[in-house]
């Protein structure tokens, strides 16, 4: 009888845990109102069309001389961040956005930043091009690279488990152990990169995922790392690489 009730506990216990496991790998759509979903997949309804609109556009005005196919370039969606080394510096991770931005800036020969509203609305344009793509972050192949990309990858590690800001908490501890959780209007979801940038209802508007994760950091009254440095770029990668496997969802709704 003893041994009878060990070994359904070890049975239930492990169901439980492999729930837990498929539980932790859900994209943010799966915690998403019936409501929001159906809006996300009508067309009509859905306020991302209005950028999908004018991406396409632009691709052809800005982008197709010297890219033929959208669905290739869009690969970069699911590989990026990469490592871009110069010619005088060891070099640093770059974005999705970053890339872009630089090749506007190629192109029309001025500055352009990342945070420009036309960079955004090509990474959505391009972000939609690579929905159902597998997420496969895209590695460097030289050692001196590797071994920086790799470093990156650790800081990033460390500041998932850092507690940090007034209220002391780190990014795993909402991400990971409270799942599921309401949280002001928001559901916790375990924070996969599967859909970016996201349009917030809060917000109005659409947004990166720097100003996603910038609005985490200030959400525990820590101090805020500005769009575009290492640090969320590093994290940027930290949760690609969390996220390999999972498919792309495409530019997302969220509350
Ligand atoms: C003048 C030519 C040119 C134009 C115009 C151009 N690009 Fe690029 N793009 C490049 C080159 C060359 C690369 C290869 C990487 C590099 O040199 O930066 C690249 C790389 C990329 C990548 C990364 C591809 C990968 O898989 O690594 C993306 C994404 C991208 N471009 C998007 C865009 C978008 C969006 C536009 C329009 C706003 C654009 N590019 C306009 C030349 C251009
Ligand atoms: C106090 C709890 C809390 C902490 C701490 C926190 N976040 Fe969040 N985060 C949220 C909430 C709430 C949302 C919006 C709902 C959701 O998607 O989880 C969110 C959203 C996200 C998303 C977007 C997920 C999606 O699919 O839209 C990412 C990625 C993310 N957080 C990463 C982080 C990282 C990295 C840290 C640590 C630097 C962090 N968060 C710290 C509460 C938190």
């Amino acid at each position: 009888m003893k041994l009878f009730v060990i070994i359904a506990a070890f049975y239930f216990f492990g169901i439980t845990q492999q729930s837990q496991a498929q539980s932790v790998r859900q994209s943010g759509n799966a915690f998403l109102s019936a409501d929001m979903l159906r809006q996300q997949q009508d067309s009509t309804l859905n306020p991302i069309s209005l950028w999908l609109d004018q991406g396409q556009e632009l691709w052809k005005s800005q982008c197709q001389e010297c890219h033929q196919s959208v669905s290739a370039t869009a690969k970069a969606v699911v590989q990026f961040p990469v490592w871009k080394s110069t010619s005088h510096t060891a070099g640093k991770l770059i974005n999705l956005e970053d890339q872009i931005a630089d090749c506007w800036s190629k192109k029309s020969g001025k500055a352009m930043s990342s945070e420009a509203p036309e960079v955004l609305t090509m990474s959505v344009f391009l972000s939609d091009a690579a929905k159902g793509m597998p997420i496969q972050v895209r590695e460097p192949r030289d050692f001196v690279v590797k071994t920086l990309w790799q470093e990156q990858m650790n800081v990033a590690g460390q500041i998932y488990v850092r507690r940090q800001g007034r209220l002391n908490l780190s990014c795993t501890q909402c991400h990971d152990q409270q799942i599921g959780k309401n949280l002001r209007s928001d559901v916790v979801s375990p924070a996969f990169l599967t859909g970016f940038p996201i349009y917030r209802f809060s917000w109005q508007t659409m947004g990166n995922l720097d100003r996603r994760l910038r609005a985490c950091y200030s959400g525990v009254q820590a101090s805020v790392p500005a769009t575009g440095s290492n640090e969320l770029r590093a994290l940027e990668l930290f949760l690609k690489k969390r996220s390999e496997g999972m498919l792309w969802d495409g530019p997302s709704l969220r509350r």
